[in-house]
């Protein structure tokens, strides 16, 4: 009965060296090891053999059994790597970047709308004296709540839906107020930066909804600063992004991290379409004074300096500025989408 399984054993291992096809793999498997395989035919005679031959024959039928499923699904896994391979040597895909392929390439595609904006805002701010700065997207409660006046019982929490991470303590950032903790606890003050980024909050998507969106902060900080300085810089950022002037509004908004908060609203038409709803008024740009809490947490003494913040949402503006409807199209990876945009 040994010689009998060792010769099966070596016999399968002829056979599949020839084998070149999944299926028959897999046959070959089936008449070896299926419920009337030959293999499984000596298993079962097993039981006509005396306790000793049972012992050695039992063991070796089973590491056979063993070795012929591990070589099986090695035979599998090579026939399906060189499938792939000659499905890419077959194709007609050309993955070389030649020269045609470069200029058709940038011929067809542009910047996407909001990494538009976004560098037409840092060159704005750049040449009125502002540094831009970055920050992680990961960020620690401390960054993301505390240091802005949002300790954890204060409900304001609630307001921004957030990405936890499983020890609680860390989370993908929901502003990019986070970038204002950090400028300003390395520097001393007067200061002044943007700081541009992705954010993301546990939302549902729609058309004006996305879990991950585009924020850029603001701040200004130094000796006598006021509201009016705020609104000048507001005023000319919206009459360069759009060309043209716009009436303002203030409103009072609510945001621990500013005293007093503002709501900065533009007179807005839409293009043909009349005026839009709220007499007019389009809600564009959170912002205020910066709360002597904030301060003091960043090492800044509220006596002596004070400034402004606000924190523009960009996927909004690229969507006023451009007349664009649905948000869900900015993440959608269409290249026709993304070549339409030029700066205005
Ligand atoms: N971080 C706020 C948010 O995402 C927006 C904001 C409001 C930023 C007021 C500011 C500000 O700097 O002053 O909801």
């Amino acid at each position: 009965m040994l010689s009998r399984l060792e010769t099966l054993y070596t016999d399968f291992k002829n056979q599949l060296n020839k084998l070149n096809k999944t299926n028959d793999v897999l046959n070959l498997k089936s008449q070896i090891l299926g419920k009337t395989g030959t293999l499984s035919e000596i298993l079962k005679s097993l039981k006509d053999a005396t306790p000793e031959e049972r012992k050695v024959l039992g063991s070796k039928s089973n590491q056979y059994k063993n070795e012929i499923e591990e070589l099986v699904q090695k035979k599998l896994a090579e026939i399906e790597l060189a499938e792939i391979n000659s499905t890419l040597e077959n194709s007609k895909v050309d993955f070389s970047l030649t020269d045609s392929v470069l200029e058709q390439g940038l011929k067809s595609s542009g910047l996407h709308p909001v990494s538009l904006i976004q560098r037409e805002i840092e060159d704005i701010f750049l040449s009125m004296g502002f540094e831009v700065l970055d920050g992680p997207h990961i960020e620690d409660e401390f960054h993301n709540f505390e240091a802005l006046n949002i300790p954890s019982d204060h409900p304001a929490r609630d307001m921004q839906d957030t990405f936890w991470f499983q020890d609680m303590k860390h989370l993908l950032r929901t502003h990019t107020s986070t970038i204002q903790v950090r400028g300003m606890s390395q520097r001393k003050p007067p200061f002044q930066f943007v700081g541009p980024g992705k954010v993301f909050r546990n939302e549902r998507t729609d058309a004006t909804h996305e879990m991950c969106f585009h924020q850029l902060e603001g701040m200004m900080v130094g000796k006598n600063i006021t509201v009016a300085n705020l609104i000048y810089f507001m005023k000319t950022l919206l009459k360069e992004i759009f060309k043209k002037d716009f009436e303002i509004r203030l409103r009072p908004g609510f945001f621990p991290f500013v005293e007093p908060g503002f709501e900065l609203d533009i007179r807005w038409k839409k293009p043909g379409k009349g005026e839009s709803p709220h007499g007019g008024w389009l809600e564009l740009l959170p912002c205020g004074m910066v709360h002597p809490n904030v301060l003091k947490m960043s090492g800044i003494d509220p006596n002596e300096y004070n400034g402004f913040a606000f924190g523009l949402g960009l996927d909004r503006l690229v969507m006023v500025r451009y007349g664009i409807e649905d948000l869900r199209h900015f993440h959608s990876g269409d290249l026709k989408f993304v070549s339409q945009f030029k700066s205005f």
